[in-house]
């Protein structure tokens, strides 16, 4: 592949506060990288939307990043991941990436044969776990579960309440029931709430989150080129303050370039 311009940012994008778990993860494996990261507050949540729907705001998020010269889009969404990938990389002229497969690459790492995938409603329905998961491996056994109520929880910055933690045991009991050895958190938001996922499961399992596992593909697509001062701009199509104080204090920094844009 013919390299990428090394000074144009990288386009990160979610529904929402989620895909900055993604971001995270980029950043710290490409500190010199420009990154534009884009949630669609306005729309949030895509779990409970038709794919159809999905793809339409999935393309018109890509095409807002588009017009800002980005060299790469990762989509960091799984539910978008799912209902659209294949029609934004046939789409996009650059390298466009989701989040599913470098999940299920990691719960293969892992698991001794049952895995458990919490994810939207969307990406549940479209199996799209089950079916990278068993590309991988057929003989492995995944249990998938919507697990929807985290989504406007982590959007509202209850990721570690006493709301989120009951919430969590009733859509972890059955798979802890089911002996599932590892979980992966099969929607970006859901790491946020990490903390309280691994107090129900406790070390009964592994848990996989593919941010880690989608940033090193990354790097491994635009290679180690940039130069020059790293800067991040955020966009939101709505609420660009709860965006900013939800994303300071899961980033742990102040979020200065935040722009309010409409698709
Ligand atoms: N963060 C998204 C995901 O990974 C979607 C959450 C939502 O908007 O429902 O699936």
């Amino acid at each position: 592949m013919a390299s990428l311009p090394a000074e144009a940012p990288i386009g990160v994008f979610d529904s929402g506060v989620g895909g900055l778990t993604v971001f995270r993860e980029i950043h710290r494996a490409l500190p010199g990288e420009s990154l534009i990261y884009l949630g669609d507050s306005a729309r949030v949540p895509y779990g409970t939307k038709s794919p159809q729907t999905v793809v339409r705001y999935s393309l018109e998020a890509a095409n807002h990043l588009m017009q800002r010269g980005i060299k790469m889009l990762v989509v960091a969404c799984n539910t978008a991941t799912a209902a659209a990938l294949p029609t934004l990389q046939e789409t996009l002229p650059i390298p466009v990436i989701g989040v599913v497969e470098p999940g299920a690459r990691a719960a293969i790492a892992k698991t001794r044969g049952r895995v458990g995938v919490i994810a939207t409603e969307g990406t549940v329905k479209s199996h799209a776990y089950r079916k990278a998961i068993h590309t991988l491996d057929p003989n492995v056994e995944v249990l998938e579960c919507a697990a929807p109520l985290f989504v406007p929880l982590a959007e509202e910055g209850w990721a570690n309440t006493h709301v989120a933690r009951e919430v969590a045991e009733v859509y972890l009991e059955p798979l802890i029931d089911a002996g599932v050895d590892t979980l992966v958190l099969g929607c970006t938001h859901y790491p946020i709430l990490r903390g309280t996922i691994e107090k129900v499961v406790g070390d009964s399992m592994a848990i996989v989150d593919s941010a880690e596992t989608t940033a090193a593909w990354v790097k491994s697509i635009v290679g180690d080129s940039a130069r020059g001062e790293a800067e991040h701009h955020f966009l939101v199509t709505d609420a660009e303050e709860r965006f900013r104080k939800i994303a300071a204090e899961f980033l742990s920094r102040d979020i200065e370039s935040l722009e309010l844009v409409s698709l």
